[in-house]
């Protein structure tokens, strides 16, 4: 079977970053008998320039017919005052609400040489490994109605928080099966206690888990509990199963506690293609960082370690991912450190391009 990959460096850091998982894709063409056939469009703030929308129809048509996108960021203050149609992040959200990437996986891990990066005393996070997994496409992000209106003299803001019984559980599902192949245990987050599309979620995971799943642990907490739950004793957790709005923040709180957002990679899954493999987008955690942009000084290993998200959940090469995923730890252990993993004693960091060749010496060690 060909790989096929579309790639969408994106705004800020995402060309420079984009650049160095080109050099890996182009070593797994090589060096693992995997060739990957390539295209590469616009997306955000650039493709608004160049294309006159975040994403063009053009390019979502290619996104729907690859395998696997890889996205680098979007965004920016130069499109911070473009209509709200027209802002970056609607590429990225007409990507995953026209691909259906229902399930948003966010590992939260503590790389060891980095345990001292975290906000929290070592301990709490060294061996951290959790996974969250964040509805994606419906939920307060989609919901209608919507919008800004008028109500006699003032303005009202609406969104709405709505999700379908069938739309929690195939993410619940995506949870479960994910949970079975890490160790087994799935805490459900929701607020049942002040919302009816709460309660339902939590009946419908409860319900799918007892019908499929009564091998694999199932607890629940209140979001704002498990919140608080994450900080306090985040080891607790293997995975964490819960809406877009939620998700959404306690994916960034989970990232801090690893000390290294320029660290973590995620993955937007939807329903199985012809081909058998999911539809699919990986991206990095973090944004496009403009204040560093065009300086080669940006951290690429969230972006390679999507890709290693791609060969193990898109190309069925878990080997190929724990490989590429070593080779990061290696070069970790080793200290090499782009600018954002310096710590207070110092040392001098290297560039982007420095730590994508530290990556790729470590694969052909290896
Ligand atoms: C994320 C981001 C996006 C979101 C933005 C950029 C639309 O914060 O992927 O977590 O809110 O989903
Ligand atoms: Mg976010």
């Amino acid at each position: 079977m060909t790989n096929t990959l579309l790639i969408l460096p994106g705004d800020g850091i995402g060309p420079e970053v984009m650049a160095q998982v080109r050099r890996v894709i182009d070593w797994f063409g090589a060096n693992r008998g995997m060739p990957f056939e390539v295209s590469e469009g616009l997306v955000g703030g650039i493709a608004y320039d160049e294309e006159g929308a975040p994403i063009s129809d053009a390019t979502m048509e290619v996104a729907q017919s690859v395998d696997a996108v890889l996205l680098g960021a979007v965004g920016g203050p130069k499109w911070d005052d473009l209509d709200f149609k027209d802002k970056p992040e609607r590429g990225l959200l007409r990507l995953r609400k026209d691909m259906d990437l229902f399930a948003n996986l966010r590992p939260a891990q503590c790389f060891d040489a980095l345990a001292d990066f975290s906000s929290l005393k070592p301990d709490l996070v060294a061996g951290l490994d959790m996974m969250i997994v964040r509805e994606l496409t419906s939920g307060v992000y989609f919901g209608e109605p919507r919008g800004v209106s008028h109500d006699g003299n003032e303005r009202v803001g609406v969104n709405t928080h709505r999700y379908t019984e069938s739309e929690i559980a195939r993410v619940a599902r995506s949870a479960f099966e994910l949970a079975r192949k890490r160790r087994n245990r799935v805490c459900s987050m929701e607020k049942r206690n002040v919302m009816e599309a709460g309660i339902l979620w939590h009946d419908v995971v409860q319900e799918v888990h007892d019908a499929e799943y009564g091998d694999v642990e199932l607890t629940h907490m209140l979001a704002d509990a498990g919140g608080m739950q994450i900080v306090r004793a985040p080891k607790q957790f293997d995975v964490i199963l819960t809406d877009n709005l939620f998700g959404d923040m306690l994916s960034d709180v989970a990232a801090m506690l690893t000390g290294s957002l320029g660290m973590l990679p995620s993955a937007s899954l939807g329903a199985p293609m012809a081909n058998g493999r999911p539809k699919a987008l990986y991206e990095p955690v973090h944004g496009s960082a403009p204040d560093i942009a065009g300086r080669g000084v940006a951290n690429p290993i969230a972006c390679i370690l999507s890709f290693a998200m791609a060969l193990r959940y898109s190309f069925d090469a878990g080997d190929g991912a724990d490989l590429l995923e070593g080779a990061v730890q290696s070069v970790l252990a080793d200290g090499v450190r782009t600018g954002d993993l310096m710590g207070p004693e110092g040392g001098t960091p290297v560039g982007t391009a420095q730590m994508g060749d530290a990556i790729l010496a470590k694969l052909d060690a290896a």
